[in-house]
């Protein structure tokens, strides 16, 4: 037999499949990681099934009570890999400086050795005994001139199944690729080797772990964890820091922001894209159900995550999902916070680390006021409402997750796959802050979002692995996302509103909002959820001309008679503790600012200091 029908026989190559890069980087990798076997994924529903039949066998997931939660599994994974690992995740640019001062930066050789190269390379051998599975996959429309490919290889077998619901997967993307089609390779081991006879366990993984992002050959490679953005490589790693760098070059926008469609009661559509940090309140906001009195308003999803935004022939910027599924955050979802993700989820879900009631569905806290007397926590452990009282135990993991098809959204936008996009009327930033940060406040010009997006500030969540609560700067809510220097980051904002400007262009509005403010109490005083509505239609006024407001320190911010109260008892007194601004927590907050500057200092644009102290000189006025 000649070499390359050898090669075609070991790869198990569907005829399919003809291009010569993709071909030969899967025989690389599969030599590489001494997979036992490799497994083209056609992206089929029974293909899909027999996965999850494996998963169920393999003790990986649990299949629940298909009366109650229909085509629906429940995965726990180990302990210790439950959410992205920041202090793990790299930006291997050519120079330190293109990585900048917010990511962690090793040479790309030196990585290399690490991963592929050296004698004790992770990802030599790191397959042995297991299947590599081939994930082709779509960010963006099969095909749409918005749209990237790329291809995972993946040892996880739970990685294929949720890329199935994550991204437009399988044997489609392949033919599309034709003979020279070009993708981002992707390649995702959880290091964690079988040897002959060695039993498996459920949930395999390695506590080394490297999430690492090669920006100028465009490659991700993903060591150690089965986990979310750490192994869905579509997500975070491409979807963000690739392609945050990729539309660096090309004069585009790839944002952690949700987008929604809004429509008014005589029919007027407006679409606004939102950036809140992880666990902050994305998927909730785009599927946001308008509270009674707001009788004729409808929301529409386009997307809860990720947002890729072009400019259009007419000077105005154009949103799509790249993303076909949500990852979701699964505690504090409930009937009343969130109907169109509880109606999403009553089939064919993939559940991460939620716990397993006696019936065989699912539960978290926050799910229904009454806990159930019993379930299986999230470690398989008994819990009951008095073993939490007592111990803490949490039933469902704070950073437990759902995997679902965007098309099982009853608020689903008609336009949330068009491959043109949805043209960005407002962009709103948002972070998690218990003080200081007002309701809603709006920029006067794009300079001062640009700087209220720098500038934002939020409390860390159980999205990411280590200490929670605390405020830190993520700046666009894209702190972990960004695939090269921060500061040249927001130059390219700054760039890119000029050029629409001068375009003639009318360019989105931006606003700042902060649903998570604290009373005395400790508890939130903004009602949130559905209520968040109200901020969006004083938004949508002032987009019309027509809100009224006044100025604070950095923007304009509503008085309680410019927001729509029907229907909700909220005082003038509650309205007044979200959103007074306090001119000795606004210094505090202004020096934090300070520091994420100086953080910067290299390539930090010049207007972003000067919109600071035009803040600075107004709170000094006002104090006097
Ligand atoms: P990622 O998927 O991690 O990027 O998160 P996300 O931004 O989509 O956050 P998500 O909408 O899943 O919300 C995370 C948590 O915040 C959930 O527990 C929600 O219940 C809670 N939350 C969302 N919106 C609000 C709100 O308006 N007010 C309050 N108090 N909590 C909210
Ligand atoms: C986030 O952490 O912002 C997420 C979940 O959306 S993950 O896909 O794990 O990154
Ligand atoms: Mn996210």
């Amino acid at each position: 037999m000649n070499q390359p029908a050898m090669q075609g026989l070991r790869l198990n190559l569907p005829a399919y499949v003809k291009n010569a890069r993709l071909i030969a980087w899967v025989a690389e990798i599969a030599a590489l990681t001494e997979a036992a076997d490799v497994y083209w994924c056609d992206g089929s529903a029974d293909e899909y099934q027999r996965l999850c039949d494996q998963l169920v066998a393999a003790g990986t997931f649990k299949k629940l009570n298909p009366t109650l939660r229909p085509g629906s599994y429940l995965a726990n994974s180990d302990p210790s890999d439950v959410a992205r690992v920041e202090n793990r995740t790299f930006i291997c640019s050519a120079s330190k400086e293109d990585a900048g001062p917010t990511n962690n930066w090793m040479a790309p050789d030196e990585m290399r050795q690490l991963l592929q190269i050296g004698d004790q390379a992770l990802f030599k051998g790191c397959m042995r005994g297991r299947t590599l599975y081939v994930v082709p996959f779509s960010m963006g429309p099969l095909g749409s001139p918005i749209a990237h490919i790329g291809v995972e290889l993946s040892d996880s077998p739970y990685v294929a199944v949720n890329m199935r619901t994550m991204t437009r997967m399988g044997r489609a993307v392949i033919e599309l690729l034709g003979t020279e089609g070009d993708f981002v390779p992707c390649v995702h081991s959880v290091g964690a080797p079988l040897q002959e006879g060695q039993a498996d366990v459920s949930w395999p993984c390695n506590t080394t772990k490297y999430i690492v992002h090669f920006p100028q050959t465009r490659e991700i490679w993903s060591y150690g964890s089965g986990y979310g953005g750490n192994a869905l490589l579509g997500k975070k790693c491409f979807a963000l820091r690739i392609a945050s760098t990729m539309g660096r070059a090309q004069g585009w926008l790839a944002e952690h922001m949700l987008v929604l469609g809004v429509q008014s009661p005589s029919g007027k559509k407006s679409h606004i894209a939102a950036a809140f940090p992880s666990a902050c309140g994305k998927t909730n906001f785009a599927m946001l159900i308008p509270p009674a009195a707001f009788n004729g308003w409808k929301i529409t999803t386009i997307g809860d995550d990720i947002a890729w935004i072009k400019p259009g022939a007419d000077g105005r910027l154009y949103a799509i999902n790249p993303e076909a599924g949500y990852f979701g955050v699964a505690p504090g979802t409930n009937a009343h916070t969130n109907p169109n993700c509880m109606a999403s989820l009553q089939r064919d879900v993939i559940f991460t680390n939620v716990a397993l009631t006696d019936d065989g569905d699912v539960w978290w806290e926050g799910m229904t006021d009454t806990p159930p007397a019993h379930c299986i926590d999230w470690q398989g452990k008994d819990w009951t409402p008095a073993i939490a009282k007592a111990t803490g135990a949490k039933a469902a993991h704070p950073n437990a997750r759902f995997t679902v098809a965007a098309t099982n959204n009853p608020a689903l936008d008609d336009s949330w796959d068009n491959p043109a996009g949805v043209p960005i009327d407002a962009f709103i930033f948002g972070g998690r802050r218990s003080t200081t940060v007002p309701l809603v406040t709006e920029a006067r010009d794009w300079t001062e979002g640009v700087n209220m997006a720098a500038t934002m500030g939020s409390e860390t969540t159980a999205a990411a692995a280590g200490q929670q609560g605390v405020v830190r700067r993520d700046p666009f809510a894209m702190l972990p996302f960004i695939g090269y220097s921060m500061a040249d980051y927001f130059q390219h904002w700054l760039d890119l509103g000029a050029k629409l400007q001068a375009s003639g262009a009318k360019l989105p509005a931006i606003y700042c909002v902060n649903w998570f403010r604290k009373g005395a109490d400790g508890k939130f005083v903004w009602p949130g959820y559905g209520e968040n509505m109200r901020v969006l239609k004083w938004m949508l006024d002032r987009l019309d001309g027509q809100g009224g407001g006044t100025e604070n320190v950095f923007g304009v911010t509503p008085g309680y008679a410019d927001l729509t109260w029907d229907g909700l008892d909220f005082s003038a007194q509650q309205f007044d503790t979200v959103t007074r601004i306090d001119a000795a927590e606004w210094r505090a907050e202004l020096k934090l600012h300070d520091e994420l500057f100086t953080q910067l200092d290299f390539h930090l644009p010049a207007e972003l200091p000067a919109v600071k102290a035009r803040i600075e000189a107004r709170l000094a006025k006002a104090a006097d």
